[in-house]
């Protein structure tokens, strides 16, 4: 399994994605916003690239049964029902609707996942199932990171390093460089999440804008297993992900999950009799990860071919 990690749009235009897995990822916010969505009952959320199109796209839909949400500049556009908060996509609002989205970056991003042969999204929210989708898919993987105004964005390496990470360490991955740097970034993070809302640009540019509660929402770790799938320029509610290897049993999930209510702390890992408790990483996880057999870092993968150049 060849794994890839498009660091920026740039990366990611003129990969040739056709029989590879593709996600797509924006943790602030919109990816996050769609998980939250599909998991509080929408029907599908149509990706759109700007707010003409989605009124266009709104007037071939019965009233009531559309919903028009997106963001400019990080705020709501006007007229819209919705703006890019995860926090309005509640079931009272969304279940059952269509929605129709155009943000600033994250749309093209899920857009671009669809040129694959499998496509899904993900966040740090659904992050684990999401492992687990990929894995499930037999398919050389390309994470799709939307990036800040096209440049680099600090948050989403470090989604998709965390999943890439979660992905080889439970399969024969070959990592490009990209991915490699991605993981990198991905376990420095990882016990520090919440570093974050101050280390991201874009994270300190929500919060100056009044939205700290949505960067708050955004920067929380697998709260629900809900994975959206995109399919035919569409992205719907997928099946709940089946468990990573070694996470068996997914918890039962609610929609208030996905908006942050504190939730019980997990019981403690079970320690086979007699065998030695050490905190953290276990040696043999830390050798999987970094110098397990077959497992090629760096000089390895290739991305998908780029047939422009
Ligand atoms: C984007 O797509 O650029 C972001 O999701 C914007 C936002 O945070 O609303």
């Amino acid at each position: 399994m060849r794994v890839h990690v498009a660091l920026t749009p740039a990366d990611a235009s003129g990969l040739a994605l056709d029989g590879w897995a593709a996600i797509a990822v924006d943790v602030l916010r919109a990816t996050t916003t769609v998980v939250a969505a599909c998991a509080a009952g929408c029907v599908r959320i149509i990706p759109v690239s700007d707010s003409g199109a989605a009124r266009e796209r709104a007037a071939l839909f019965t009233a009531g049964e559309v919903l028009m949400a997106g963001e400019r500049g990080g705020e709501p556009i006007p007229g819209f029902h919705l703006g890019n908060s995860p926090l309005e996509f509640t079931p009272e609002r969304v279940r059952g609707r269509t929605i129709l989205l155009t943000t600033t970056n994250g749309t093209a991003a899920m857009l671009g996942a669809g040129s694959a042969g499998a496509g899904a999204v993900a966040a740090l929210t659904n992050l684990s199932a999401v492992a687990g989708w990929a894995l499930a898919q037999g398919r050389d993987l390309a994470v799709l990171c939307s990036g800040d105004d096209g440049s680099f964005s600090l948050e989403d390496a470090v989604c998709a390093g965390l999943l890439v990470s979660d992905v080889a360490s439970a399969s024969d991955a070959e990592l490009s460089d990209a991915a490699v740097a991605a993981v990198g970034l991905g376990r420095y993070y990882a016990t520090r999440i919440g570093d974050l809302r101050h280390a991201s640009r874009w994270a300190r540019r929500l919060a100056g804008k009044g939205h700290s509660a949505d960067v708050d929402a955004c920067l929380r770790r697998d709260v629900t297993d809900m994975v959206p799938i995109v399919e035919a320029g569409a992205i719907v509610p997928g099946p709940a992900a089946s468990a990573r290897p070694g996470t068996e049993g997914p918890r039962p999930k609610t929609p208030c999950d996905v908006i942050g209510a504190p939730r019980a702390p997990a019981p403690p890992a079970q320690v086979p009799e007699g065998s030695p408790r050490t905190a953290g990483p276990q040696p043999r996880d830390v050798l999987r990860l970094t110098v397990r057999p077959g497992a090629r870092f760096g000089r390895g993968a290739k991305p998908p071919e780029d047939p422009s150049r």
